[in-house]
């Protein structure tokens, strides 16, 4: 069995446990590697043509304009062709409350006809958010793995949990 890990994660400044510190792995990065460790597959990073603000709170104003507008922004590149895989990762922060709109742009240019989807996301205090429900409209034809909420401040001591859950998944 095949597996792909795509993620999207935010370098730079944080917001962890209550201050906003500046890190130089983001938290799902972390994570993606851990998946990676454990199971195997390629990593594939998400990364946006035009840089989100460095600046947290800049930050979290333009992802929610972005939300609210659609936005699907443009991507450095993209996988195109699903058909080595049999399992893939979605991994990316919470964003508002679902995954970062850039997570979407690749999404909507895949087929995942016969895939099994596994979503990951780090956050906060809002767990899976809604991304369970996003990723349903937005991978059709897909089946579904358990989805992990692992809390982006711990993500450096969750290989142990992540390992466990990846291993179960695949
Ligand atoms: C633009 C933005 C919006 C966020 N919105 C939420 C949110 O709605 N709920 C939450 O629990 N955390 C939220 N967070 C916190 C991140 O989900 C959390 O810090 C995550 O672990 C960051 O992952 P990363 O380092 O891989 O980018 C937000 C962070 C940013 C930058």
């Amino acid at each position: 069995m095949k597996n792909l890990i795509l993620y999207y994660s935010r370098k730079g400044e944080n917001y962890l446990n209550g201050s906003i510190r500046s890190i130089a792995k983001g938290n799902t990065e972390r994570c993606a590697e851990f998946i990676r460790r454990a199971v195997g597959g390629d990593l594939f990073e998400i990364e946006t043509v035009k840089a989100y603000p460095a600046d947290y709170m800049a930050c979290t104003r333009v992802a929610q304009d972005e939300l609210r507008a659609g936005a699907r922004p443009e991507l450095r590149q993209m996988v195109t062709d699903l058909s080595p895989y049999d399992n893939v990762f979605v991994c990316g922060p919470c964003w508002w409350g679902t995954f970062p709109c850039a997570v979407f742009t690749q999404l909507e240019a895949l087929d995942f006809t016969g895939k099994k989807v596994i979503p990951l996301m780090t956050h906060e205090g809002s767990g899976l958010g809604r991304c369970e429900r996003d990723l349903q409209k937005l991978c059709a034809g897909a089946v579904f793995g358990k989805g992990l909420a692992v809390h982006g401040a711990d993500a450096e001591r969750s290989e142990d949990a992540v390992a466990a859950w990846a291993r179960a998944q695949v």
